[in-house]
Order: C-alpha cells, then sequence, then structure tokens
C-alpha cells in the first residue's frame, strides 16, 4: 500500500482554520472593527451590503501600515502584537493571534487601502482564495480601509448556512455595538445599504449607552464603580424596573473585551435578588479591568470566553459591587417611580408589559414628573390614578349612565356603538369641542376639561388601526384611476423593494417597474379621512416621505421592521397641526381615541391628552 498522508493545499488548510473565526459577516465586523481599534483609531466607519454577504467594509484614520506590512498582514500568525509567548498573559490590544486578516482573505475577496502617516504613497492590495491579485501604491489618506467581499464566494457551503439579512444584520449590529460600547471615545457609524444606522460621536460610557441601547435609559442607570488593588470594576445597571422578559441589554467587559459569561452574569443576577421577578433580566454595562496575568483570553478562537485566575473572587467581587450601587439608589429619597409601594401594586405596573408600552410610557409626562427630582410635588396625589389603567378607574367611579353622556353628541359621527362608549374615561359635557391653534381639542368633562392634542391622538388611533390590519385583514385598497410610476433613488429603491409585503398588507399597491422605477397602482381607501388629501398630495410624495420616516425609524433598531413603518404611516397620515377641524371631526377623533387600547399616548411615548381637574383648577385660583 501506496502512503497516504498529504498535506492540504495552502488554501484549503487556510479555510478550514478560518471557519474557526469567521462564521459570519459578523464575524468579520467584529475582527475588522477590533483591529481598527487595536489601530488607535479615532474614528472608525463601518459599511455593510445585503447584511454583510457581499460587503464588510471597515474605514479607520488610525495607524496604518507599510507596504511590507501591509502584505505581512495577510500571512497566518502574522501580528505586529505579540512577539512572546510571556506576551500571551500581557495582552492589552483585542488582537494577539494573527489570524483574522489571514481567515479573511481565505474565505472572500478582500481589498486594503492603507497608509501610515510618514509614508509619501499608501498601499492597495487586492486578494482573494489567500492568493494575491494585485498589489501597488496608492493615494491614501492615513489610515486603513479593509472591504471584505462576497463572503464564502468560494466555499457555497458554507454560504448557503448564512441565515435571512435580517438574521445575519442583527448579528452585525450586536458586534457593532459591543465594540461601540467599550471605546465610548471613539466615533462610529455604520451604514447599511447606504443607510446610516448608528452615528456614535465620541463621548463618555453614559452617551454612549444611551446612543446604542436607547435614551429610554436616560434616568434609570445606576452607576457602578469600586476599586480595589485587585482589580476595579465600573458601568452602570439598570434599576429594577427596566428588567426585561428577554435578556437583551447585558454586557461584560473584561479589560474592554466583550466576553459572555454565565458566571458572571449569575453573579450580577444574585445581587438583584427580590427586586426583579425571577424572569426578568436586568440591564447592565459592566467592566472589569485587572491585571492581564489573572486572565487568560486565549481559550476560544472569538476571544469570547475567558477564564479567570481566581474565579471566586469575581464573583464576590461583581455581586458585591452591583448591589452596593443598588442599594445606594434605592435608599436615596427621591419620589421615585418604582420605589413608591402604592404605584407598585397598579395594575398598569402588574400587568404585562410590552417593550412599546414601556417606552411609551416612560416618554409621558406624568412619568417624568415622577421620576425627575424636584419635579415630584407638581404631581397632585390623585393624579396617580392617571398611571391606573383607565377602564378599572373609571368604571369603579362613573355612574353607568353619565357614559352614555356622548353617545348622544355623537350619532353623527361614524363608527359609533354603544360598546364604544364604556370605552371613555371622561364624560363630556353638552359644550362639545373647541379647537385652539389649530392644533389642539378642548373639551369640558364632568369633572373639569381635557385638552386633546390633535396630532398625537390621531397617530395613535392610525397606529392601532394599522397594527389590527397587519396582524389580519389586510387595509382596502383604492386603485388609482391613472397609476403613477415613480423613480427612487438606488437606496429608496432597496428600502421600498423590501417594505413592499408589507406595504401591501396597509393598503398600497406598488409594483416593480424597471430599474429604480415602481408603479403605484393604489393607496389606502380612507387615506383621505387622514390629513394626505390625495389630490394635494401626489404618490410620489407620499412614498417619498414614508421612506424618509422610515429612516428615521431606523436608528431604533430594537423595532420590527413592521413596527418602523406602522409607526412612519401613523406619523404620515395623521392629521398635523394647523389642519381645521370641524365639530364632525373633532368628535370623531375623541370617539375614535378612547376606543384605542391605550388612549393616553402616542405611538411615540407623548400623552395625546391632558386632564384638568375642577379640584384643580380651584386650588390654582386659591380655592
Ligand atoms: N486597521 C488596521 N490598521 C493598522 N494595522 C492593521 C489593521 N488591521 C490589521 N493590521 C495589522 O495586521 C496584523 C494582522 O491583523 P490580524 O487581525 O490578522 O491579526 P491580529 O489583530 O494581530 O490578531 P487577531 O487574529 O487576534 O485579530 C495586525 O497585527 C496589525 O499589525
Ligand atoms: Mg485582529
Amino acid at each position: 500500500m501506496p502512503d497516504k498522508i498529504l498535506l492540504l493545499p495552502d488554501n484549503i488548510a487556510n479555510q478550514i482554520a478560518a471557519g474557526e473565526v469567521i462564521q459570519r459577516p459578523a464575524s468579520a465586523v467584529k475582527e475588522l472593527l477590533e483591529n481598527a481599534v487595536d489601530a488607535r483609531a479615532t474614528e472608525i466607519k463601518l459599511i455593510i451590503n445585503d447584511a454583510g454577504k457581499s460587503l464588510v467594509q471597515v474605514i479607520d484614520n488610525g495607524g496604518g501600515m507599510s507596504a511590507t506590512d501591509a502584505r505581512m498582514s495577510f500571512e497566518r500568525h502574522a501580528t505586529s502584537k505579540i512577539t512572546t509567548i510571556d506576551d500571551l498573559f500581557h495582552i492589552k490590544t483585542m488582537g494577539f493571534r494573527g489570524e483574522a486578516l489571514a481567515s479573511i482573505a481565505a474565505v472572500a475577496q478582500v481589498e486594503l487601502k492603507t497608509k501610515r502617516l510618514e509614508d509619501e504613497a499608501g498601499t492597495y492590495i487586492e486578494i482573494e482564495n489567500s492568493v494575491v491579485k494585485k498589489q501597488e501604491p496608492v493615494a491614501a489618506p492615513e489610515g486603513t480601509s479593509i472591504a471584505m467581499k462576497n463572503l464564502f464566494f468560494n466555499v457555497p457551503a458554507r454560504r448557503n448556512f448564512l441565515k435571512s439579512n435580517n438574521a445575519e444584520m442583527r448579528h452585525i449590529v450586536d458586534e457593532f455595538t459591543r465594540v461601540a460600547l467599550a471605546f465610548p471615545q471613539v466615533f462610529f457609524s455604520l451604514t447599511a445599504n447606504n443607510q446610516e444606522i448608528f452615528h456614535l460621536e465620541s463621548g463618555n460610557l453614559k452617551q454612549r449607552i444611551l446612543q446604542l441601547l436607547g435614551n429610554n435609559y436616560n434616568t434609570k442607570l445606576v452607576t457602578v464603580k469600586e476599586e480595589t488593588d485587585y482589580m476595579n470594576i465600573y458601568g452602570f445597571v439598570g434599576k429594577p424596573d427596566t428588567a426585561k422578559k428577554t435578556r437583551g441589554d447585558q454586557f461584560f467587559f473584561v479589560n474592554n473585551r466583550f466576553i459572555k459569561s454565565a458566571y458572571l452574569n449569575h453573579a450580577v443576577m444574585n445581587a438583584y435578588q427580590e427586586m426583579i421577578t425571577r424572569d426578568s433580566f436586568p440591564m447592565y454595562v459592566l467592566f472589569i479591568d485587572l491585571d492581564p496575568t489573572q486572565v487568560d483570553v486565549n481559550v476560544h478562537p472569538t476571544k469570547q470566553e475567558i477564564k479567570f485566575e481566581d474565579e471566586k473572587i469575581i464573583y464576590a467581587f461583581v455581586q458585591a459591587a452591583v448591589k452596593h450601587a443598588l442599594a445606594q439608589f434605592s435608599v436615596t429619597p427621591t419620589l421615585d417611580f418604582e420605589l413608591d409601594a402604592n404605584i407598585q401594586q397598579l395594575s398598569s405596573i402588574q400587568q404585562p408589559f410590552t417593550e412599546e408600552k414601556q417606552s411609551a410610557a416612560a416618554a409621558t409626562s406624568i412619568f417624568k414628573g415622577f421620576t425627575e427630582k424636584h419635579k415630584a410635588h407638581f404631581i397632585e396625589p390623585t393624579n396617580r390614578t392617571e398611571l391606573k389603567h383607565w377602564r378599572e378607574f373609571y368604571e369603579s367611579r362613573e355612574p353607568v349612565e353619565t357614559r352614555h353622556a356622548l353617545s348622544v353628541q355623537s350619532q353623527e359621527s361614524r363608527v359609533q356603538s354603544s360598546e364604544s362608549i364604556h370605552h371613555s374615561p371622561f364624560t363630556f359635557h353638552d359644550a362639545g369641542f373647541t379647537q385652539l391653534h389649530h392644533q389642539y381639542i378642548l373639551s369640558q368633562t364632568t369633572n373639569g376639561f381635557i385638552l386633546i392634542n390633535q396630532q398625537a391622538a390621531h397617530e395613535r388611533i392610525i397606529y392601532e388601526r394599522l397594527q389590527e390590519a397587519a396582524k389580519g385583514k389586510a387595509v382596502a385598497t383604492q386603485r388609482s384611476m391613472f397609476p403613477v410610476t415613480i423613480e427612487l433613488a438606488p437606496a429608496d429603491t432597496v428600502l421600498l423593494a423590501e417594505l413592499m409585503d408589507d406595504l401591501q398588507q396597509l393598503g398600497y399597491m406598488i409594483e416593480p417597474f424597471g430599474k429604480n422605477t415602481f408603479v403605484v397602482q393604489g393607496t389606502p381607501a380612507d387615506l383621505t379621512q387622514g390629513n394626505v388629501p390625495k389630490d394635494s398630495f401626489g404618490e410620489k410624495q407620499v412614498i417619498d416621505s414614508l421612506l424618509e420616516q422610515f429612516k428615521h425609524f431606523s436608528t431604533e433598531m430594537k423595532f420590527s421592521k413592521r413596527e418602523k413603518l406602522i409607526r412612519s404611516l401613523a406619523w404620515q397620515q395623521s392629521i398635523k397641526p394647523g389642519r381645521q377641524l370641524n365639530e364632525k371631526e373633532m368628535q370623531a377623533l375623541v370617539n375614535d381615541l378612547f376606543q384605542c387600547k391605550q388612549s393616553n399616548i402616542s405611538p411615540d411615548g407623548k400623552p395625546t391628552y391632558l386632564e384638568f381637574k375642577k379640584e384643580q383648577l380651584e386650588k390654582m385660583f386659591g380655592g
């Protein structure tokens, strides 16, 4: 028998090795961002096309590479970051294996452009399948740009294993978030399919957290900071009421490296004991700094698992630090929403809380009044009832007959069932409705008066209608007599194509018609009831402004595509300030508002109406 063992050709060996490091587009994102950070860049731009399947590009303004280093960087085990095995235990950089670029070059087409400050010209290199295709001098700014194109073009089996664009994009955003959180002093941006999703100015950790995880956390972060000779911990944990039903915003960094550790997570959970329910997860962004000799980061190819020299000390330290922070915050005598036992009992607090409701509620003026220091005294004790589920409140207080007052008045208004009257928390006085400044609707109630923000109210109404439509029966479409052809910018074309199915369900009949061109066959039948009279507002503008609004919402990655679309449409179709309403229209609006599941706030959390009670007025007038 002849000998049978053969050495694998380099490119195959490289592809196999690459599998450990580059599993999906997001892995390349992580590696390239980390390289840029290691190069001491102060500005790092990430560009993604097709969820990274066709392009992942990172542009930095870091130190750059010489022509020789540029070529070397793609060799396996080529690194500038460690020289001896001892260095492995003093690592201060994110990279150290010298494998990332070699791996990327083995499974994609790569274009590198790099220049050091001291060099006249930069270097351009094209490499694919581990083979250099081109190397030449090039004019370039200081720094490095690496573009990874067509990931797994040479490993179709792997390419087929990639998930949907949405799923891959989510992984990318996760990796981006982790690196951007760890380096708040560095500017980061993320552009996907020509649309800028994140634009993160350099700032402090708190600002970075709010930029990435949402402004909802603004008044909800508790500082953690403990320093010892052995280790330091700093960062933020969320107040208990920010705990979510899904394990979302939880981040541990050790020496600025994001890590996954069930063990340390347990330490934090323990610190929250009894402050949150068992099945909820608190938010945290915690940084542990300790002597690099006390950690081994070389236990996993992605470096996200690490080994501590003494795990138990770290556990105890993390738990104590978080406990300490939470205790300090809870003894502070602020009139904090989540500390008031009475409020804690309210049904609106006890009931399952969706993310939408949570962010919406957090933005209401009432909520802010409770949470903003020195402001709490403005809140009348009776106003707390507003936090309660209104149905319960009013049904227990109002005699049933009075609730019918509204129906007499509103016989003419559309969609009026006696059932809907039960939904209104108010009984309106005969005085009817008055529009103020073409913006607000004033109405006397038995107990005082309410002031309705016409746009916020209308947005809420449309929002709930569209949500229903998205779940069930599609919105009726009114076919245009003369279908209109519209031409869009390429980026908008991509976006519209992505939204087409959902738009159809919501009443828009749009068909692709050649490159960057679409035909609008129909729009929602009841669009004219909103603020978008079809005659004065051409289809092109309707679509343009819709896409604009959608992009605006796109910075909120937390919402699903459909949620963003519905919010955009609700805003777009809503009655804007300046639109005069007649009595009948005001009546219909108010009726529709109080048929909503959550009538008191707009989709983005602003109050739809303010209530003024008679007693309050009397008091204000010195009564
Ligand atoms: N954006 C960049 N700017 C300057 N130099 C870079 C950049 N990216 C890579 N390099 C150089 O190329 C080398 C190889 O990069 P690569 O990511 O493959 O390995 P590494 O970062 O050293 O280790 P690891 O495999 O753990 O990431 C780096 O050590 C660095 O010297
Ligand atoms: Mg690297």
